[in-house]
């Protein structure tokens, strides 16, 4: 079994990708890092907790990671995050509080002490910014070689980003810190807008946990509806929501939900294209190409699995 660990800005696809980490069997969830992005990381944080609670996991531990992006002066919540997630990140759903706190121990910590401790067993997935991760492998940088493998939602190679034609959220939040990890010898995936754009959600869909009458089923279908409704004025194109996190969720666990290309990626970091995600020219000549970049996803069976796991776990 894969030890797992999430780094989420807790909005609204981080809480259904911490659903789909519960519902899989494959892996044990051993901790989630909170990130910020669709939230201050304090509210994440404390997103993280409620959401275990109501799930049945109040055991899981919730780290503190860093509070803003290293190259940024002061972070606000973008206007557009508070759009698509609401201003509490879960789509003004009020959960009831964990009576809990999160560890003591830093994110960027915990995720040095698991990389040696669980070693290729270990699988991270990201899905905000990179913030933490880079700051561990600063720390630690022997990190990059031991954990089995990096999974992170983030970036776009063949459609346009979602904050500027360039950039994707997660990444444009810190592009320095996700050019050090693209750059780093992590065994990574991206698992960026160009897949996870194509995997959508609809009301039909969360009208089944609805159906369920429990409280999982019904918080989620709430949430879940916001942002389907935020979608309909983002992107009335889609028809649907993009289940973004939960898919790199999917995809660590079965890689084969996914095509992907074998390249070597950087992130610029300065000028107009800063926070684009692209192959790097310097190193494209190089023997080992270490970012598997996703272009491609079995979407019906990606979707239909993501039903499966998630209605049986709002069941019980
Ligand atoms: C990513 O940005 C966040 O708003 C979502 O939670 C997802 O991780 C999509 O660009
Ligand atoms: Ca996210």
């Amino acid at each position: 079994k894969y030890k797992m660990i999430l780094d989420l800005d807790t909005g609204i696809d981080d809480a259904l990708a911490i659903a789909y980490a519960l519902a899989s069997e494959e892996c044990d969830l051993i901790g989630i890092v909170g990130s910020y992005g669709n939230i201050l990381v304090e509210d994440g944080v404390q997103n993280s907790l409620d959401l275990l609670e109501l799930l049945g996991h109040p055991d899981i531990p919730v780290f503190t990671g860093l509070p803003h992006a290293s190259t940024k002066d002061s972070f606000e919540v973008m206007p557009i995050s508070a759009q698509i997630h609401g201003k509490n990140g879960i789509g003004e759903v009020k959960l009831k509080k964990a009576d809990r706190k999160p560890e003591a121990m830093s994110g960027v910590d915990f995720f040095i002490e698991a990389a040696h401790k669980y070693g290729k067993d270990l699988v991270i997935v990201p899905t905000g910014p990179l913030t933490n991760l880079a700051a561990a492998l600063e720390k630690d940088p022997e990190i990059a070689k031991l954990v089995g493998k990096v999974t992170l939602m983030g970036g776009a190679l063949t459609v346009p980003g979602n904050v500027n034609p360039v950039t994707e959220a997660n990444i444009d939040q810190d592009p320095e810190a996700a050019d050090k990890v693209f750059r780093s010898e992590f065994p990574l995936t991206m698992i960026g807008l160009d897949v996870t754009t194509r995997t959508l959600l609809t009301t039909k869909e969360t009208q089944k946990w609805r159906d369920l009458k429990t409280l999982a089923g019904e918080k989620y279908a709430d949430l879940t509806d916001y942002y389907i409704d935020a979608y309909k004025v983002t992107s009335p194109y889609l028809g649907g929501c993009a289940l973004h996190d939960p898919l790199a969720v999917a995809a660590a666990i079965d890689p084969s939900l996914v095509t992907t290309l074998d390249l070597n990626m950087k992130v610029d970091t300065e000028g107009p294209y800063a926070g684009r995600t692209i192959g790097d020219e310097t190193r494209i000549n190089e023997p080992a190409l270490l970012t598997k970049a996703a272009v491609n996803v079995d979407k019906t069976r990606f979707v239909d699995l993501f039903m499966e796991r998630l209605t049986t776990l709002f069941s019980k």
